[in-house]
């Protein structure tokens, strides 16, 4: 008999972090001054932080005595040409231009492919990418499959592209209105959920058929690899790093923000096949960014993405990432506290229209449900629900998304095991009391991504 079963994390640590330990009334005084937005706390009123895995990673010792080789020059740093490098080998992509981080991407994409009254098809919309695409004139249309609205499907794909509602789409506006497909891998807003390989050949098969490219959403793209080995028949024996260089090989353009899957603080970048699209990229990077060689980038923010990406696609180092999320949501099912199955690959979300269905979605359940995690535990969690969700361009209503969600992100390689079992134990001590727990309503609502910095109070 073997009694060997866990997977442990590929590495030790060799420095720590202290951290803040508040009390209850400290916690209720600093959410209210927040405005109840956990956007608003400050990082040191908090205990353990899974707001976001964005910017919150630790590097190796490897990344460090990289930031070491910083090349400062204004010009053709070397870093450029090693990350560069990086990319073209792990990624596929022919053109890079680095950015401060994703959203940069987006924003230059967006301007350069979209005309004012395109539409853009993706599998669901992030904050961020859908806004980039409004501002430059195009109205983004959700194609992914129906299971990724429902909290309670185990379909192993969720991130996967409904091809009649695709295609659909392009018959009805036609081919020339659709500039690119985005497709993105580990669907954040889904619950970070994969895309199948199966899935997105079909979706370049029909895309070719109509002439219409592919921009990737790659932020996420060797978490959803590694969902890709483990679930999709055929893709056991292959590892992460060719499963994510054939991910991207059947893309046409890519946005990443590398301040996720390749473990640094900050950065991104924009790559493509395609060298007009480089050109114009080029051009418009020294505008709102840098230089085309480092485009908001310190060279030595450079050196530490371009080790933080090959990192990034170690079988060991995923294994432990996806892991300590998969322990994360299974502690909280046993607990019986709904989540969004299957458990996803950066956090596990609580589904809060069912831990409070006494709440609608207009008095803001998830960011409620927030709010007390925090009030409780120290724990800071994130909105995604009808906050992040923001109002239709044209009528000016509440968009209501079907998923009104609390995401536990998990940054890589910064928390512990016994730091899970405080999380999933606090949350089931909010879920005993759930049923005293009020809502809460705007006292200021800004007009673009309004999750980050809106104000609320309880409703008593
Ligand atoms: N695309 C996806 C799928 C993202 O998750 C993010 C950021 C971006 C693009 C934008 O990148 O922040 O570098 O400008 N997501 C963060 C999060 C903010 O917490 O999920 P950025």
């Amino acid at each position: 008999m073997t009694h060997r079963k866990s997977w442990a994390e590929p590495w030790k640590i060799k420095m720590v972090e202290h951290l803040t330990m508040t009390s209850k009334e400290d916690r209720m005084k600093a959410i209210k001054e927040a405005g109840y937005n956990t956007f608003l706390l400050r990082s040191a009123d908090v205990y353990i932080d899974l707001l976001t895995d964005s910017g919150t990673n630790a590097m190796s010792d490897v990344q460090w005595s990289g930031m070491m080789m910083g090349d400062e020059a204004y010009a053709g740093s070397r870093n450029f040409y090693n990350l560069e490098k990086a990319i073209q080998d792990h990624y596929s992509y022919k053109y890079i231009i680095p950015t401060h981080q994703g959203r940069g991407a987006e924003h230059m994409m967006s301007q350069i492919l979209i005309k004012e009254g395109d539409y853009l098809p993706g599998n669901m919309y992030f904050t961020t990418t859908r806004l980039h695409q409004e501002l430059a004139g195009g109205t983004f249309v959700d194609v992914i499959i129906d299971e990724a609205h429902d909290t309670e499907s185990e379909h192993p794909f969720k991130g996967n592209v409904d091809l009649e509602k695709l295609e659909a789409l392009i018959k009805k506006v036609g081919a020339d209105k659709i500039p690119y497909v985005c497709i993105a891998t580990a669907v954040n807003m889904a619950g970070g959920q994969p895309i199948s390989l199966g899935n997105l050949k079909d979706v370049r098969a029909l895309t070719n058929k109509y002439g219409i490219a592919i921009v990737h959403d790659m932020t996420r793209v060797a978490e959803n690899a590694w969902y890709i080995k483990v679930r999709e028949p055929g893709y056991a024996d292959k590892s992460v790093k060719e499963i994510v260089y054939e991910i991207c090989a059947l893309t046409d353009h890519a946005t990443m923000s590398a301040k996720k899957d390749p473990l640094v603080n900050i950065g991104g970048f924009m790559a493509t096949n395609d060298e007009v699209t480089y050109q114009k990229a080029q051009n418009m990077v020294v505008v709102y960014e840098g230089l085309h060689t480092y485009g908001g980038m310190a060279g030595r923010d450079m050196e530490a993405l371009a080790i933080g990406i090959a990192e990034s696609v170690k079988d060991d180092h995923m294994r432990a990432r996806v892991g300590q999320t998969v322990y994360l949501g299974e502690k909280l099912l046993s607990y019986g506290i709904p989540i969004v199955k299957p458990i996803g690959s950066h956090g596990v979300f609580l589904d809060a229209k069912k831990f409070l269905p006494h709440l609608s979605q207009d008095v803001f359940p998830a960011q409620t449900l927030a709010a007390e995690i925090y009030i409780e535990s120290g724990v800071r969690s994130m909105e995604r629900g009808i906050v992040s969700a923001g109002r239709n361009k044209a009528t000016g209503e509440h968009n209501r998304p079907k998923l009104e969600l609390v995401r536990l992100t998990l940054p890589r390689r910064v928390y512990t095991q016994a730091h899970m079992d405080v999380v999933a134990e606090s949350i089931a001590d909010v879920y005993e009391r759930r049923e005293s727990i009020k809502g809460l309503r705007f006292t200021y609502e800004p007009e673009y991504l309004r999750f980050f910095q809106a104000r609320f109070e309880p409703i008593s």
